[in-house]
């Protein structure tokens, strides 16, 4: 089996940040995003992965993410011209994948208990295809299943605007060779994307066997800022923490991860946390729910459900449910409240 990995689109819903980095590449708990699909393929002992990028940040995916040796896979860049759908960014892999069986993985999601249980119970099953659902409170943002009274699919409808249930397909889609017609039969939808639903629903009419499981964990698509603060605290429990770094005064309470070459000065910090290498945090209020990038400089401020990305720096400000790009400043005279920043990379606020 091939793996296929999603990491191109726009990611038009999380702009400013978007606008200088991939949204694959937005660190979680301090580890890209796509690096944990790209675990979980390892770990169901798929080592061949095309990964989609496209041409803005294409380059950027690659030097980032290399040529997966450190993961255990071998990894192909694949471009995609241009982000015309699901379906499209699967058919512009399909020369890689061969006709082999393929598992395609949507480069911003995550699922808790990766993918290892579905591709056993594909192979056993050998459906044509296998898709993952998952109970949530918003399905008109997503693709959802309309099933029988006996779980058969009946339907698939992407972003309706009455949801016939509850259950959206998760961005994990296991195929056989099928698929290949599939996604030469379908047409660009409404919104002039080719929409894996549609492809999945065209198996389905042509009486190909789809098999659908619900996930026991949590999954999360990270599509805009308030997905991402939410998957940061599903994982950052999950991170191993430890102090490599350097911690004076203050006090360190729950989960607490320092990294090497940092330095905290009378902080106070409530786990979980994570800071990466070569931070500095003078009396800081960190946590919970908060990841501190590498080589960040804080002093006299608080950050709380946040994500700061490498190279920021917050002087006397106060933030919660924050998303700072690499290299963001904020400093100047802070607004006495908590404040909530989406602040693109580089860019500076004087308060
Ligand atoms: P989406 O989140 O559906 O799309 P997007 O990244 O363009 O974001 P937005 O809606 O905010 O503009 O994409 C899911 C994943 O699939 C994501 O990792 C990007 C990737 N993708 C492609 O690789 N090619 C495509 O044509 C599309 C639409 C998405």
């Amino acid at each position: 089996m091939k793996g296929v990995v999603l990491a191109g689109g726009t990611g038009s819903r999380l702009r400013p940040i978007t606008f200088s980095m991939a949204k694959q590449l937005i660190p979680v708990a301090n580890k890209p995003i796509i690096e944990y699909g790209l675990e979980d393929l390892a770990e169901a002992g798929i080592t061949e992965v095309g990964v989609i990028v496209s041409p803005e940040t294409g380059g950027e995916v690659e030097a980032a993410v290399g040529d997966g040796a450190r993961l255990g896979l071998r990894l192909n860049y694949i471009l995609q011209d241009r982000p015309l759908g699901l379906a499209h960014a699967l058919k512009t892999a399909l020369p890689f994948v061969g006709g082999d069986d393929c598992l395609m993985y949507l480069g911003d999601n995550l699922v808790k208990d990766g993918v290892r249980d579905v591709v056993a119970d594909f192979q056993e099953h050998r459906p044509n295809c296998q898709i993952l659902l998952c109970p949530v409170d918003n399905p008109s943002s997503f693709g959802v299943a309309d099933l029988e009274p006996d779980g058969r699919i009946r339907r698939l409808v992407e972003k309706p605007t009455v949801p016939p249930s509850n259950l959206a397909l998760v961005g994990v889609y296991l195929f056989d060779g099928s698929i290949a017609e599939a996604v030469d039969a379908i047409r660009p939808s409404a919104r002039g994307e080719l929409e894996i639903t549609d492809a999945i629903q065209h198996l389905v009419e042509t009486q190909r066997t789809v098999r659908a499981s619900v996930v026991s964990g949590w999954w999360k698509d990270t599509g805009t800022k308030e997905d991402l603060l939410t998957a940061q605290e599903l994982v950052i429990p999950l991170v191993a923490h430890g102090i490599e770094g350097e911690v004076t005064g203050g006090r360190l309470e729950g989960a607490v991860h320092v990294g090497r070459g940092s330095q905290l000065v009378d902080c106070e910090v409530t786990g979980p946390v994570v800071v990466g290498d070569d931070a500095r945090l003078t009396r800081v209020r960190l946590g919970p729910q908060t990841s501190i990038g590498h080589g960040c400089r804080l002093s006299d401020a608080a950050v709380e459900g946040s994500i700061v990305m490498d190279g920021a720096e917050v002087y006397g400000w106060r933030l919660r449910n924050s998303l700072l790009g690499r290299g963001a400043r904020l400093h100047g005279a802070a607004p006495a409240p908590f404040v909530e920043v989406t602040l693109g990379e580089r860019s500076e606020i004087v308060g």
